[in-house]
């Protein structure tokens, strides 16, 4: 049985896939048969749907509605819905990877070009917003089931500074969600996504700040935990968080699964088998005890050569479920046998 069969009676099991292996047959198909639900690696985060060349060329006329381009998104969503998996949509709002010339007047691109505005950028982020997902809507109906509306916007001093926060302001969560439910056709749950979501700070942080707010004008639907997880992390914190954030009224996915493990030793494979176990008990056990609306879990990457981790943590690492060569590793039979107690 596969990843998605044997947790067809819990919840989706995606992956998160770069635009390199959309031309690879063998690991298509291999998609086809683990995963019910894909991410975008990258090619939906705002650097790569903004049209650079049109918003430079012709600044005026992009002004308060940026020129967005599909071409690198529809093969993906070509694949998911000839297959009839589900996408997460990742992500719409962002400090990372959108590009700063978004952020300043007249999209000028030098490094000190001064800033637009709050209310230029507020009708910047309306139309982004607006064109994304109508166009996601229109042509590729029922394959978007949840969005990232704003991604990782709660550090430890509270919200985070950024170009967000320095020309909208501290309300831009609350706008980017006010602009993805008025945009939805309600075919996709609207999340916040975060990462380090298990750490007791960061969950009373983030209820303050961006849930209970969003959550008493009726804007999110879901809670994003990340999990980007270590061989150190408490999972005692992890399973507070889960049911935490699960005793709102809110869906809970796990959308960015990896264990960061660098070495690559049969004994240290197997505690990252066990360790993998032990969350998917978790996993479960919040779900058959009502604990938690756990609707999804994503792994970040679908076999460790290409896991982010070796280039993000500058060492080799070893974290996921298929080696290099697509073969399952023990963590995959661990994950597999959680679904069966
Ligand atoms: C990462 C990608 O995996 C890398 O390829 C890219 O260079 C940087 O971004 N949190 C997120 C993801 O929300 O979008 C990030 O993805 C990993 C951390």
């Amino acid at each position: 049985m596969s990843l998605k069969e044997s947790y067809q009676f819990c919840f989706k099991m995606g992956a998160a896939i770069p635009r390199h292996v959309l031309k690879d047959e063998p690991v298509l198909r291999h998609i086809a048969q683990e995963y019910d639900s894909i991410t975008c690696e990258n090619d939906m985060k705002p650097e790569n749907l903004l049209d650079a060349e049109a918003n430079r060329k012709e600044p005026e006329r992009y002004d308060r509605s940026p020129a967005v381009t599909f071409e690198k998104i529809d093969p993906y969503m070509e694949y998911a819905k000839k297959n009839g998996i589900g996408m997460r949509g990742h992500t719409l709002v962002w400090h990372n990877q959108t590009p700063r010339w978004f952020f300043a007047k007249d999209y000028r691109n030098e490094e000190d070009a001064p800033l637009a505005d709050r209310e230029t950028m507020l009708a910047r982020m309306e139309s982004y917003i607006r064109t994304v997902m109508t166009y996601v809507q229109q042509k590729w109906p029922g394959v978007i089931y949840a969005w990232d509306v704003v991604n990782e916007a709660v550090v430890e001093e509270g919200l985070r500074e950024s170009f967000w926060t320095g020309t909208v302001g501290q309300d831009f969560v609350l706008q980017a969600f006010r602009f993805a439910r008025k945009y939805s056709d309600g075919s996709a749950a609207l999340f916040y996504n975060d990462y380090d979501t298990f750490l007791p700070w960061k969950r009373e942080a983030i209820y303050d700040l961006i849930l209970r707010p969003l959550l008493e004008e009726g804007l999110v639907d879901g809670m994003g935990m990340q999990t980007h997880l270590t061989m150190e992390t408490d999972l005692d914190e992890y399973e507070k968080s889960l049911r935490y954030y699960g005793a709102l009224p809110l869906q809970v996915q796990i959308t960015e699964l990896d264990i960061h493990n660098t070495d690559p030793s049969e004994e240290s494979m197997e505690r990252l088998a066990q360790r993998y176990e032990s969350l998917f008990d978790q996993l479960v056990k919040a779900r058959k005890d009502k604990a938690a609306d756990l609707t999804g879990v994503t792994f970040w990457g679908l076999q460790d050569d290409m896991s982010w981790l070796t280039a993000f943590r500058k060492e080799r690492s070893y974290p996921l479920l298929f080696d290099g060569q697509l073969k399952p590793k023990k963590a995959y039979y661990a994950v597999l046998g959680a679904a069966e107690k």
